[in-house]
C-alpha cells in the first residue's frame, strides 16, 4: 500500500480531522500538502478534544511523523503555540518535519489579507483572514518568502524588500493605511528560525525514500474540493488546490505513487464563507441541522451555513479528484427527521441539469431537485456494523452511495475514534 489521499469532498469541514486520526494509527507518515492555519481539523480522542490548524492530524498519533509538505502557507508564531499548546497536554510533537519550501504567511499578508477583504465591502470572500490568499499571490508573483530564507537573513531581507516595495505603495496610496517597515518585519521573522530549525527537512526526499521503504504515506487535505482554486466556486474558494492533484504538487510525490484517493463526504451540506449554495436552508431545519450538527467554525467561530445533501456536488468530487472511496460522515445527525430531501439534480433556468454547471453564472442560478428519502428515529450513535444501522439509514446510505459515483467504505455516526462503521478497510 504506497500512499492514500484524503480530502473534503464538499464545502470543507467534513470531517477530515477525523478520518485522518483514525487512520493515524496505521499508517507511518501523514502529510498537509496545501492550505495554512485557514483550516480547522477538529479530532477527539477518548474524552479530549483537538483542534489542529496548520499540524497534520496524524501528530495524535504516536507512531506517525507528521510532515509540513511545500504547497503548505506556513504562518510561525501559529505553529509554534499549536506546538506548544500539543506539548502542554503531552503530545510529542518532535517527529514534525517541515518543508524547507513551504511558503510563510508573514505580518503583511494578514493586514493585506484583511484590507482587501474589507474594501471587497459586499463582494467579498468572507476568508479567514489569516493571509492565505496573499501568501500564495506572493508566491505565484514570485515574491515570496520561503521557511528556508529563514537562515540567510541578507536574503530574507532582500526578499522582504521586493515584497514591500508594491506592497507599501499600496497600502500608502490606495488603502490609506501606515507603511510596514523592513526590518521590523525581519527581526521577528528571524525571531522564529532558531525555534523552527529542528524540524526543517528535504521533505520531498524523506518522503519519497520512504515510499520506496514501503512505508505507507496519508495526505491531509484542507479544505474541500469545492474551495479549490481551479475546480471550485470561483472566485468564492480558497488560495490552493484541495483536490487530490495537490497532493503531489504541495509534496513532490508523483501521482503514480498514489493508490487510493478518499473523499470525505458529510452526509448533509455545510458551507463558511461567501458564495453559491444551491441546498442551503433558511429554515428551521437548516436552524436545526446547525444545532445538532454543531456546526460552527473551529477557526473563525462563524455559523456555518447549511443544507441537504447535495449529490451533484459529491459526483463531481468524485471526478475531478478520481475517488476511490467515500467517508461518510455525520450520519448520526440526520437522525429524528421523518423524511430527508436530497439534492439529485438542479434546475437551471428551467431545464434539469445533472452534473455540476461549468458556468459560474448557471450556479449561481441553479435550484436543487429534491428527492425524499425516509428517515430513522432510533439512536445510531452506538453502531458498529453497517447491519446495526435501522433499514432507512441503511437505505440512505446506498442511495448517497448510487447517486455519488464511488462506494462508501466507512461511516461516521458520531466524533469519537470508535464512532465509525468500517465497511471496505483504507489499508
Ligand atoms: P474538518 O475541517 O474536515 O476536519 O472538519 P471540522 O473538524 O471542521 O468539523 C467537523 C466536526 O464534526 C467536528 O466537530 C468533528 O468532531 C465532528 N464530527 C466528525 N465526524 C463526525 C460524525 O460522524 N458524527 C458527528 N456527530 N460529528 C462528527
Ligand atoms: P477545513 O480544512 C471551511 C473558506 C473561507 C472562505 C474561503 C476563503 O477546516 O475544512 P481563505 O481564508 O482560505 O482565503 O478563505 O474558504 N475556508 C474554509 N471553509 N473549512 C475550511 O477548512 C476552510 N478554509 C477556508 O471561509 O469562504
Ligand atoms: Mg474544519
Amino acid at each position: 500500500m504506497p500512499a492514500l489521499v484524503l480530502l473534503g469532498a464538499q464545502w470543507g469541514d467534513e470531517g477530515k480531522g477525523k478520518a485522518t486520526d483514525l487512520l493515524g494509527g496505521s499508517v507511518d507518515y501523514v502529510v498537509r500538502y496545501q492550505g495554512g492555519n485557514n483550516a480547522g481539523h477538529t479530532v477527539v480522542v477518548g474524552d479530549q478534544k483537538y483542534a489542529l490548524h496548520l499540524l497534520p492530524s496524524g501528530i495524535l498519533s504516536p507512531g506517525c511523523t507528521p510532515v509540513i509538505g511545500n504547497g503548505v502557507v506556513v504562518d510561525p508564531s501559529v505553529l509554534l503555540s499549536e506546538l506548544s499548546g500539543l506539548n502542554e497536554r503531552g503530545v510529542d510533537t518532535s517527529k514534525l518535519l517541515i518543508s524547507g519550501n513551504a511558503h510563510i504567511i508573514t505580518p503583511y499578508n494578514v493586514t493585506v489579507d484583511k484590507v482587501t477583504e474589507r474594501f471587497l465591502g459586499k463582494r467579498k470572500i468572507g476568508t479567514t483572514g489569516r493571509g492565505i490568499g496573499p501568501t500564495y499571490a506572493d508566491k505565484i508573483n514570485r515574491v515570496g518568502i520561503r521557511v528556508q530564507d529563514l537562515y540567510d537573513e541578507s536574503i530574507l531581507t532582500q526578499k522582504v524588500e521586493a515584497a514591500l516595495d508594491i506592497k507599501n505603495q499600496v497600502l500608502t496610496k490606495l488603502y490609506n493605511r501606515r507603511a510596514i517597515a523592513v526590518d521590523q518585519v525581519v527581526s521577528e521573522l528571524l525571531t522564529y528560525a532558531d525555534k523552527l530549525a529542528p524540524y526543517v527537512a528535504d521533505t520531498v526526499l524523506v518522503l519519497n525514500k520512504a515510499l520506496e521503504d514501503d512505508k505507507v504515506v496519508l495526505f491531509e487535505g484542507g479544505q474541500g474540493t469545492l474551495l479549490d482554486i481551479d475546480h471550485g466556486t470561483y472566485p468564492f474558494v480558497t488560495s490552493s488546490n484541495p483536490t487530490a492533484g495537490g497532493a503531489c504538487t504541495g509534496s513532490g510525490v508523483g501521482p503514480t505513487k498514489i493508490s487510493r484517493v478518499i473523499g470525505i463526504l458529510k452526509a448533509y451540506t455545510t458551507r463558511v464563507g461567501a458564495g453559491p449554495f444551491p441546498t442551503e436552508l433558511f429554515d428551521e431545519d437548516g436552524a436545526a441541522l446547525r444545532r445538532i450538527g454543531g456546526e460552527r467554525g473551529v477557526t473563525t467561530g462563524r455559523d456555518r451555513r447549511c443544507g441537504w445533501f447535495d449529490a451533484v456536488i459529491a459526483r463531481y468530487a468524485t471526478r475531478v479528484n478520481g475517488l476511490t472511496d467515500f467517508f461518510l460522515t455525520k450520519l448520526d445527525v440526520l437522525t429524528g427527521w421523518e423524511q430527508i430531501p436530497v439534492c439529485v439534480a438542479y434546475e437551471i433556468d428551467g431545464k434539469r441539469v445533472e452534473e455540476l454547471p461549468y458556468s459560474q453564472t448557471d450556479f449561481h442560478h441553479a435550484k436543487p431537485v429534491y428527492e425524499n428519502l425516509p428517515g430513522w428515529s432510533e439512536d445510531i450513535s452506538q453502531a458498529k456494523t453497517f447491519a446495526d444501522l435501522p433499514k432507512n439509514a441503511q437505505a440512505y446510505v446506498k442511495a448517497l452511495e448510487e447517486m455519488s459515483g464511488a462506494p462508501i467504505s466507512a461511516i461516521g455516526v458520531g466524533p469519537g475514534r470508535d464512532e465509525t462503521i468500517e465497511i471496505n478497510s483504507f489499508l
